[in-house]
């Protein structure tokens, strides 16, 4: 690959209480470890992928992208106001520009990789296929599923099973132009879908796969659609625990690369 590329991240908790920040730097600092390690496969569970990979057909290396993450530290948009030039971009019941029904973009965040950490009534995080920094979108990430380690008041805790920052992992997949493993069945996780009935993610090396898998699995997986390939549960953009997903695939790594290149030209033009 190419030379890596730094991506300055603001954090937005929306229920935040102010005086938690040092709590919420820390949390958030964390996601953003956890997002150095997953996106260039330096996590430490890379060793169970290493000890199984032998079991998934072409697939012995996992895919490490060339970008890493930070927390943004510059208040370019200076419209924020509780940015503070130098300080970690942290804001803490921030109101949208947008108001308070769909915050995926905000005009005062243009510019920046963003998270907004708010209540989503139970979905973990949604994200939109394909995000755009230069129009201040964001990664919508749940209060239970964001970082890891110790929680922050107002419920701001990471909890099990999904205590681990994938989510975030999964989001900015997404963010990223990432599909499900097994996207176009029917209802993007029915267990009854059948092979061939769906459009797949578009990327070579992710085995067709007709559903989800959730939970756990033990390993190796069972046969995909085309055995001997095998399910690629332990894949981030499948949907187990975040204890048991643990790799990306060189064709993920390489199309977030390029997806990422692509923005940048765009924006420099
Ligand atoms: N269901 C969410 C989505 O489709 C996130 C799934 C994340 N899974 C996890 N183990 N953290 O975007
Ligand atoms: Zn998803
Ligand atoms: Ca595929």
């Amino acid at each position: 690959g190419g030379a890596t590329i730094e991506i300055p991240v603001a954090v937005h908790f929306m229920t935040g209480n102010t005086n938690d920040r040092a709590c919420l730097e820390a949390l958030a600092q964390r996601q953003i470890d956890v997002l150095n390690a997953d996106y260039s496969a330096s996590n430490t569970d890379i060793s169970t992928w290493n000890a199984i990979a032998d079991n998934y057909v072409g697939l012995d290396a996992p895919g490490v992208a060339n970008i890493t993450f930070c927390l943004a530290t510059s208040n370019h948009p200076a419209a924020v106001p509780q940015l503070v030039e130098g300080q970690p971009a942290v804001t803490i019941g921030y109101n949208f520009a947008n108001g308070s029904g769909f915050p995926e973009t905000d005009v005062n965040f243009q510019g920046y990789m963003n998270f907004v950490v708010k209540p989503l009534n139970g979905l973990l995080g949604y994200s939109p296929l394909g995000g755009s920094v230069a129009n201040g979108a964001a990664v919508v990430i749940d209060p239970s599923t964001f970082g890891t380690g110790g929680g922050c008041a107002n419920g701001i805790a990471p909890s099990s099973p999904y205590n681990l920052g994938r989510t975030t992992t999964h989001e900015l997949g997404h963010f990223y132009s990432l599909r499900h493993t097994f996207n176009g069945d029917a209802t993007q996780g029915d267990p009854n879908a059948v092979c061939g009935s769906g459009t797949g993610d578009g990327i070579a090396d992710t085995p067709e796969v007709a559903s989800a898998t959730y939970g756990c699995p033990s390993n190796p997986t069972p046969f995909a659609c085309n055995a001997p390939e095998r399910r690629l549960t332990m894949n981030y953009m499948d949907y187990v625990n975040d204890a048991c997903m643990y790799m990306f695939t060189p064709g993920q790594a390489n199309q977030v690369d390029a997806y990422i290149a692509g923005v940048l030209a765009s924006a420099f033009k």
